[in-house]
């Protein structure tokens, strides 16, 4: 996958699945998938970090984990989230963030939101770097939002909505995330782009899908919103592993004989 397949998936009528991936190990695993490309998403704030928003992640920590990822997955096309407030700025500051990404190994970037970012996807968009947008709940305004809620519900909302993603494919996004809206929205906001639109939360219309790895491995038991298909009890099987571990250590089963030394 390269930028110029999103493109030809979409007029092929061929879904593009995409999944988050913030560390080398997990690279390593999805370089091994068929998945088709991997974001680096500021999500990495809640499920690496444990905070509460995806807010506190810097630049710096965003490019420290595109730079694993790249390690690990080095032929997979890579989609790195430019946190919170890092390309609201002055130019020559947004575009030393793009930059921090791209040098180390995203092939492209993603922002939010449409208003008073389009001259500046035109700008990196030129600069030789795609540009991947993100409309519908955009987790960087979840304090304007007022929580984490699915948007574009009512008529204006919806066609603000729709305005926005044009703006955005002219601005010229190469796809653009929807996040969180109602699928008959998600569909025509589809229908109406030639870019494809990658959904989550968005129903089964959009041009593909994405969602965060530690979902879809069920690695989190108590985060389970209704977009979320678990594709494995990872957290049973992984808390089953550990505790065969300990059982072995505390018995004195592991190590045997043929995993110690002479
Ligand atoms: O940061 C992220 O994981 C994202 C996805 C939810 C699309 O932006």
């Amino acid at each position: 996958m390269n930028s110029l397949s999103f493109l030809v998936k979409k007029s092929n009528g061929e879904k593009i699945s995409m999944v988050t991936c913030y560390d080398y190990w997990s690279a390593c695993l999805l370089a091994d998938s068929d998945v088709d490309c991997l974001l680096v998403g500021d999500s990495a704030a809640m499920v690496m970090h444990g905070h509460a928003s995806t807010l506190p992640i810097s630049i710096e920590q965003m490019a420290w984990h595109v730079s694993a990822v790249s390690r690990g997955a080095a032929k997979k096309f890579i989609v790195g989230d430019l946190p919170f407030l890092s390309y609201r700025k002055d130019l020559t500051e947004n575009m030393k963030a793009v930059e921090a990404l791209v040098k180390a190994g995203a092939h492209a970037v993603k922002l939010e939101g449409a208003a008073g970012n389009l001259e500046l996807v035109n700008y990196i968009v030129e600069s030789g770097v795609p540009v991947i947008g993100h409309l519908g709940l955009t987790p960087q305004s979840v304090n304007m939002l007022g929580g984490y809620k699915v948007q574009g519900r009512d008529q204006q909302a919806a066609d603000k909505l729709r305005t926005q993603s044009l703006l955005l494919e002219k601005a010229g996004v190469t796809a653009l995330v929807l996040e969180c809206v109602p699928s008959v929205l998600a569909r025509e906001v589809s229908e109406s782009l030639k870019i494809p639109t990658i959904g989550i939360g968005a129903g089964p219309d959009t041009d593909g899908q994405v969602l965060v790895l530690h979902d879809l491995l069920g690695m989190n038991k108590d985060f389970r919103p209704k977009f979320v298909r678990q594709f494995l009890s990872g957290q049973h099987l992984v808390v089953e592993a550990l505790n065969n571990f300990h059982q072995a250590v505390v018995s004195g089963d592991f190590p045997s004989l043929k995993e110690s030394f002479e």
